[in-house]
Formats: structure tokens, C-alpha cells, sequence
């Protein structure tokens, strides 16, 4: 459990921080209430991955891709609307999380039957009104 806090104007650094301190976990899960920074935060993540720009399709207004420069492709996703996780299922999120590709999941607690068994999680709060707190874990096996 690590514990970082930041500004906007250190976001950029955060991000990079997050890429190596996430390591081979690919599927990273954000906490926190709305407005706690969760999109601003994967913006950042997309921009230090050197993501392709124009090339964001949403599926189903739930999944945002992205083509990075040189890490393959990467999966944003945003269950706040689901109301049944079994939509999620649906619309194939098992093979996202098994592709090998980067996924960023905004409200998971939406689809929490459905997790992996391994996730790198980041929390967000607020700790002012520019500043934010990260805490990172490393999940394995709901620990
Ligand atoms: N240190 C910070 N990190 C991230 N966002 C911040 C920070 N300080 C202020 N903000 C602001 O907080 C808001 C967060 O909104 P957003 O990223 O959409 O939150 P969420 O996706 O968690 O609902 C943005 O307006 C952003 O500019
Ligand atoms: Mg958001």
C-alpha cells in the first residue's frame, strides 16, 4: 500500500509514477466519487502512453479505445450507466481484461462479479480543492 498526494499541475509526473509502479498488471481499477479526478487522471495516463490522437471510439458508451504509440491498444471504461452487470459481460469485458492491453476501469464496483483476480487499484480522494490522495494496491486473489 503506497499513499501519493498531488496537484494538477503534477499530474503528468503521477502518471508516469503509476505506469511503473502498476508493472506488468495491466488492469487497473479507479475509486472514488465523482469529481475525486478518476477521468482526469487516465487522460493524463493516455497522453504518457502517447496515445494516437482522433482515434477514440466509444462501444456502447462504456468502452473508449485508444491506440497508443507503442504499447498496443488501450481500454477505458466507464460503468457508471450499467445497471445489470451481466451487461457488461455482454458486451465481452472478460476478453478486454485477458487481451494483454492496458484497462483502465472507472466505477468497477458496478461489475465486481465479473473482476479479475488481479488488478492494480488506485484510489482517489480529495484532500483540498486542487489537491487529491492516491492509495495504490496491488490485488491478488481479494487481497
Ligand atoms: N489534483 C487534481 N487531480 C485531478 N483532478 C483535479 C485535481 N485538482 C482539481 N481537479 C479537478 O477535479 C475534477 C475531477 O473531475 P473528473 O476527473 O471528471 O472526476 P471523476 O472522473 O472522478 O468523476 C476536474 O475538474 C479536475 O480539473
Ligand atoms: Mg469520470
Amino acid at each position: 500500500m503506497q499513499t501519493i498526494s498531488y496537484t494538477l499541475d503534477q499530474i503528468d509526473a503521477i502518471a508516469n509514477l503509476l505506469i511503473q509502479e502498476a508493472g506488468d498488471q495491466k488492469v487497473w481499477i479507479f475509486r472514488g466519487e465523482m469529481g475525486a479526478g478518476k477521468t482526469t487522471l487516465i487522460k493524463s495516463l493516455a497522453k504518457a502512453l502517447q496515445v494516437a490522437d482522433g482515434v477514440s471510439s466509444p462501444t456502447f458508451g462504456i468502452i473508449n479505445e485508444y491506440q497508443t504509440q507503442a504499447k498496443g491498444f488501450l481500454y477505458h471504461f466507464d460503468f457508471y450507466r450499467i445497471d445489470d452487470p451481466m451487461e457488461a459481460l455482454d458486451i465481452g469485458i472478460e476478453e478486454y481484461f485477458y487481451s494483454g492491453n492496458y484497462c483502465w476501469l472507472e466505477w468497477a464496483e458496478k461489475i465486481t462479479p465479473f473482476l479479475p483476480e488481479r488488478y492494480f487499484q488506485i484510489k482517489l480522494e480529495l484532500a483540498s480543492e486542487t489537491g487529491r490522495i492516491l492509495t495504490l494496491h496491488h490485488y491478488q486473489n481479494g487481497h
